[in-house]
């Protein structure tokens, strides 16, 4: 199982007083060599972490697949295409919302407005994922859609306890089931710490997890080397 660490919350400390430390792009080395296979980054339409920079400086000076989150705007397929991250992944974005709250609604957003942002960027090689809630409904939308991957939203799981959580985990055991059973690759992703990634890295059918917030805050008590490479460790430890 491939890990995707999130650096977005380096550039939010960086942004915090507008100089140039802490460096996203020190960050994302780090995170290679704890043991990170990818780098995920989001860059905003209010561009109030990662920035456009950031993305060229990634891909020029990292030794790790990029995969850029990013809303499907005409000015971030653009941003898409002239820097060719090797996959992105579609989100929904709402400007005042704190984090990406739920996955896309494949239904309700449809083929017409999603299509472009899917094909052009496959026609140049770059992989496309959607960002979705753990539906069936919603994989088969997005297979309809043509898309590589779907990348299963696990904050309903992450924020639940109890009977809820145990309900939670056997939705995104039966969507990752469902998306590699019509031929989609599996991810997932959104608010997974050290207690909660076991049980999601045990799902044999999900091949990624894209973890950021926890990571970088637990990075500031032990240093990101050691926060990623004990992810590292509880999800080879899971998958075994
Ligand atoms: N996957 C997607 C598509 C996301 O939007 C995010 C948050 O940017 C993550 C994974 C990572 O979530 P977290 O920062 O909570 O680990």
């Amino acid at each position: 199982m491939r890990l995707g660490v999130n650096i977005d919350h380096v550039a939010t400390i960086r942004n915090a007083r507008g100089g140039k430390h802490p460096d996203p792009v020190r960050a994302a080395r780090l995170a290679g060599k704890a043991g990170a296979d990818g780098i995920t980054v989001h860059l905003r339409e209010d561009r109030r972490h990662i920035s456009d920079n950031d993305i060229c400086r990634l891909m020029n000076e990292v030794d790790l697949p990029i995969n850029l989150e990013m809303a499907a705007t005409d000015e971030m397929l653009g941003i898409a295409l002239a820097t060719r991250p090797n996959a992105i992944c579609l989100v929904p974005e709402k400007r005042a919302e704190l984090t990406t709250e739920g996955g896309l609604n494949l239904l309700t957003q449809g083929h017409h407005h999603l299509q472009k942002f899917i094909e052009e960027p496959k026609a140049v090689g770059i992989h496309v994922a959607v960002f979705i809630d753990a539906d069936s409904g919603q994989i088969d939308a997005a297979r309809a859609l043509g898309v590589d991957v779907v990348e299963l939203h696990t904050g309903a799981f992450c924020d639940s306890d109890g009977e809820a959580c145990k309900t939670e985990l056997a939705r995104l055991g039966d969507a990752a089931r469902a998306a590699v059973h019509c031929d989609l690759s599996c991810h997932a992703g959104h608010g997974l710490t050290f207690e909660t990634v076991t049980p999601v890295a045990a799902i044999p059918e999900i091949s990624e997890l894209n973890i950021g917030h926890f990571l970088i805050g637990e990075a500031i008590f032990s240093g990101l080397e050691r926060s990623v490479a004990r992810m590292r460790v509880l999800i080879d430890q899971a998958a075994e």
